[in-house]
């Protein structure tokens, strides 16, 4: 399966606000981030941007300092294009979460955000190593915000692929020790065809 001519596909031709997985405002990201109460030039990375409009209410917001990452250069190119009319453009990384090798090598961040990302790694190798870069580039003190489907009530599938959901504890055992559960909460998002999709998000702070 070659996972970025898939996700190329997902967003080419298409209209963003009628993708599945599109929210009008990130609300429960945006109340999490509020929570992290960081500075406006603290380093954000949003993981698996897509096309989300999560970077356009974090850059409304004054922050300046954003990293935005994807599999999908089709992705990143819509988002480059919406943004364009921003005095501090975000940094674009063009990667593979699965195969990191731009991404290993940017400076420490201080804040991570992954929604509708990570379960799509349905490998153990693919989890592990997305949860070494984690480690390798937060920062002692940073965030981590990982939003994905619930265990027991998400989806099984998302653009046709397979996922593999979380508990906020499953989530907490592959950060580890170093990391500490801040918040988490169930979160029923209604996609723009009306259906339901069951997430669990959580907020973690790096102790060590
Ligand atoms: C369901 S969409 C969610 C997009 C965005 N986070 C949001 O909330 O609207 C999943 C995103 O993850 C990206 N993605 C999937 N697998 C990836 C990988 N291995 N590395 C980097 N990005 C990946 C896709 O291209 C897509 O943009």
């Amino acid at each position: 399966m070659d996972y970025k001519e898939h996700w190329n596909q997902a967003y080419e031709g298409k209209v963003t606000e009628q993708l599945g997985w599109y929210e009008d405002i990130s609300q429960p990201s945006l109340d999490l981030i509020k929570e992290c109460n960081i500075e406006k030039h603290a380093r954000i990375i949003n993981i698996g941007a897509g096309t989300s409009t999560l970077t356009d209410s974090l850059m409304d917001d004054g922050f300046s300092n954003i990293i935005v990452t994807d599999i999908s250069n089709s992705a990143l190119e819509i988002l480059r294009k919406r943004l364009s009319h921003y005095k501090n453009q975000p940094q674009f990384i063009h990667d593979d979460l699965t195969n990191p090798t731009k991404l290993q090598k940017i400076e420490p961040v201080d804040l991570w955000h992954d929604r509708a990302v990570l379960h799509f790694l349905t490998k153990e190798e693919e989890r592990s190593t997305y949860f070494n870069l984690v480690k390798s580039i937060t920062k002692i003190g940073s965030y981590v915000i990982l939003a994905e489907f619930e265990l027991e009530k998400g989806a099984e599938k998302c653009c046709n692929l397979n996922v593999y959901r979380y508990t906020s504890k499953m989530l907490g055992e592959y950060l580890g020790d170093d990391f500490e559960l801040i918040k988490d909460f169930p979160y029923t998002f209604f996609n723009p065809r009306k259906d339901t999709r069951a997430y669990i998000y959580t907020l973690f702070k790096r102790k060590s």
